[in-house]
């Protein structure tokens, strides 16, 4: 299995409220977008590309490892992947990808592992997933509920989320354009792929508003 990795950095942050692209924003002193490439090189895929905001590649090339390969993305996380999949089509030798978002940067590499193990034992699609503690409900426009969800069939979707090269090539080939889903695992699911689940990670947690990053560096204090 020879796997390469996709770390979508093209967002904006606007919920974070920084002054620059949220992969960028520092944890601990590294930009978010250095700690979620380092998770997937521990745990061996050392082939990445990242997707960067085009009015930004000159300061991703400055933080990034010269080795790191760096894609314009797209308006959408959609588009980002796409753009960094027309990137790996023309490798060539890889059969596995994984595809992780740069907020999540403190993504122990036991989760890349443990999706990597799916995909070796034969799954087509492998994502990392936690219980849904919260009772979750559904609203209607004026915010009245609708339905309660039964908790013990839902889970949160962490990444990185694993894919036969193949399979993510081609579902995205098959994903009518404009439709924009918020993760791989959707536009694989589209196509009819069974998605398996792995056990994912607290820490694995997505950086989105100001309070999970200070969140993140508390962590990062407690394991240093
Ligand atoms: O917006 P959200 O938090 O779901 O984004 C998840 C990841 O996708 C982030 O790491 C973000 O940088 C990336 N993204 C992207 N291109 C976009 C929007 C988001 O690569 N246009």
């Amino acid at each position: 299995m020879h796997a390469v990795g996709i770390v979508a950095a093209a967002g904006s942050g606007l919920r974070l409220g920084a002054d620059r692209p949220k992969a960028l924003v520092p944890l601990g002193g590294r930009p978010l977008v250095c700690w979620a490439v380092d998770t997937l090189r521990d745990a061996g895929v050392a082939d990445v590309v990242v997707t960067v905001p085009a009015s930004e590649l000159r300061a991703f090339a400055t933080v990034l490892p010269a080795d790191v390969r760096i894609v314009v993305g797209g308006d959408t996380r959609t588009a980002s992947v796409r753009a960094a999949l027309a990137a790996l089509a023309v490798v060539g030798t890889a059969d596995t990808v994984l595809v992780h978002d740069a907020a999540r940067p403190l993504t122990p590499s036991d989760v890349v592992t443990r999706v990597l193990a799916a995909l070796a034992a034969g799954a087509r699609a492998a994502v990392p997933v936690l219980p849904v503690v919260d009772t979750t409900v559904t609203v209607d426009d004026d915010g009245l509920v609708t339905a309660t969800l039964e908790r013990a069939a839902l889970r949160r979707v962490q990444t990185p989320q694993g894919f036969a090269l193949a399979t993510l090539l081609d579902a995205y080939d098959l994903l009518p354009a404009g439709v924009e889903l918020t993760d791989d695992a959707a536009v694989v699911r589209a196509a009819g792929v069974p998605v398996v689940t792995v056990a994912g990670d607290e820490r694995a947690a997505k950086v989105t508003v100001a309070h999970d990053l200070a969140v993140a560096e508390l962590q990062l204090g407690g394991s240093g």
